[in-house]
């Protein structure tokens, strides 16, 4: 299921992609770490992974800039809306709903919301150490991402250290 969905989502993003794909800090390499991040979430916390795998390789997918970018979330968003219109995302109605909530907001520092938005929100926040940024269970929504083993190894993920340099 999530091998066709990944398929199909990349070739809608990588053509009309901005930035730089392979070496940006908004770039595949994030996407596919937000994806492993939500991938344990939805495991732990029981959830079906389908609106996180499409968040995480969606949700930075019409930004201009590296920056903070304050409109990319509402511009994926819209950008989100004409492609279910246009019956090129195979989700359901409740589906696009969530992934519509989790792409405008993920960007805005809420934790309160469905517990599968929440999830996408946090597998995005678990992998800030790429920029530098310490990922803090105050600013994270699951009880699994609060976890501060969670919250190491993503951080360890985050800023690419060998498995065998790790202590
Ligand atoms: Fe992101």
């Amino acid at each position: 299921m999530s091998k066709n969905l990944i398929k199909l989502t990349l070739e809608l993003v990588k053509p009309q992609f901005r930035l730089n794909l392979d070496h940006g800090h908004h770039g595949i390499g994030h996407w596919a770490r937000v994806w492993r991040n939500a991938r344990e979430l939805c495991e732990a916390e029981g959830l079906d992974p389908r609106v996180p795998c499409l968040f995480s390789f969606l949700h930075d997918s019409q930004r201009f800039d590296e920056g903070s970018d304050s409109h990319h979330g509402t511009r994926a968003r819209v950008w989100i809306e004409k492609l279910f219109l246009q019956n090129q995302l195979p989700i359901s109605i409740a589906e696009f709903h969530l992934l519509s909530l989790a792409v405008e907001g993920h960007s805005h520092g809420q934790t309160e919301a469905h517990p599968i938005v929440q999830v996408c929100w946090d597998a995005d926040r678990l992998d800030l150490g790429r920029v530098g940024i310490q990922p803090h269970a105050r600013y994270l929504c699951t009880a699994h991402a609060k976890k501060p083993e969670t919250i190491r190894s993503a951080y360890l993920r985050s800023i690419q250290i060998p498995i065998e340099c790790r202590l």
